[in-house]
């Protein structure tokens, strides 16, 4: 409409105007999507974090994300339209928690998922995300125990997918993932025999989802456990009637705007992020007009939590 083409057309001046690159997750608005400079999962996005020139970054995703560019990038200005935009997942873990389960196995390394504070990364050794987190355990060698946080689905995956039993896992999830659970999965599988699924690790079917490849009920070629950037590499590829979309409702924008020819279809049509929605069109313009929204670390936590970052932005695809 002309309404959003005023919106977007404003929204660019105004990004050029402050010298901003607009980065957003695949889980945000579809329009805000759309007006960004880059739309991607969380590696991608920390990784363009590191490496913009831009003197600011306007992050349309949630509070841990916009922390983890700040910490990649001090020098930058980094602004989130709406500094509420938490994660239900971060939140089950604080860095007191980290500290205490630390002490209760000497010797033992941290590896956290991104969907964390600034201050957890800060006692993490090394930090991960869905895309490269089997990677990162790999790096760690083999005769050491890992201490992994906070998703259990997540973790319970990167256990299965490198066969190592010296892994305990925080049991920390995030509500709209754990929410599309095994029963919901196989309701949808029984009604569509021939579709495809792509599963986020972070849901509550993700081990139902397996289960389904080891019972024989789908074959494997059908089912793909993905980070959302696996999944549109894989959406870019399918040749698929239809895919069963198995994460949060965002994703369904990039797949359906990567292969038209295809029907992705939610899982669970009610997995929607509240935090990441809470990023408008509203405030994101209110954000480029006045700078609002500022993300600031402490210099000493920031450094901390940089090697941890940096070491999981280095690993992976
Ligand atoms: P990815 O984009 O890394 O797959 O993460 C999903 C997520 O839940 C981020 O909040
Ligand atoms: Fe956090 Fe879940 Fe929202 Fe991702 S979808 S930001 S993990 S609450």
């Amino acid at each position: 409409t002309t309404t959003t083409r005023d919106w977007a057309a404003e929204v660019r001046r105004l990004a050029a105007e402050r010298d901003a690159v607009i980065l957003a997750h695949n889980y945000q608005r579809p329009e805000i999507q759309d007006v960004a400079d880059h739309t991607g999962d969380s590696l991608a996005l920390s990784r363009l974090a590191a490496e913009v020139d831009a003197n600011t970054i306007v992050f349309c995703g949630v509070h841990f994300m916009a922390e983890t560019a700040k910490i990649l990038s001090p020098e930058k200005t980094v602004l989130l339209p709406d500094l509420n935009a938490g994660c239900s997942l971060a939140d089950t873990i604080t860095a007191e928690d980290v500290r205490a389960w630390r002490a209760e196995h000497p010797g033992a390394v941290v590896v956290a998922y991104v969907n964390t504070s600034a201050a957890v990364k800060a006692e993490t050794d090394i930090c991960c995300t869905s895309s490269n987190a089997a990677d990162v355990i790999r790096s760690v060698p083999e005769d050491q125990e890992i201490l992994f946080l906070p998703d259990q689905f997540l973790g319970a995956h990167v256990k299965r997918v490198t066969g190592r039993d010296n892994i305990h896992v925080w049991m920390g999830e995030c509500h709209v993932h754990a929410g599309i659970d095994g029963h919901t999965l196989r309701e949808r599988v029984a009604a569509e025999p021939d579709a495809e699924l792509y599963v986020h690790p972070e849901c509550g079917c993700a081990t139902s989802a397996l289960y389904l490849v080891g019972s024989g009920a789908v074959p494997e070629d059908r089912v793909k456990v993905l980070s959302t950037g696996g999944m549109l590499s894989a959406a870019e590829e399918s040749s698929a009637g239809k895919v069963l979309v198995a994460t949060e409702t965002g994703m369904l924008h990039q797949l359906r705007g990567a292969n038209p020819s295809t029907a992705f279809e939610p899982v669970n049509s009610r997995a929607e992020c509240h935090y990441m929605k809470m990023i408008t069109a509203d405030k994101l313009l209110a954000t480029l007009h006045k700078g609002t929204g500022e993300i600031l670390v402490d210099e000493e936590t920031a450094a901390r939590a940089r090697r941890a970052v940096e070491r999981m932005v280095a690993i992976g695809t």
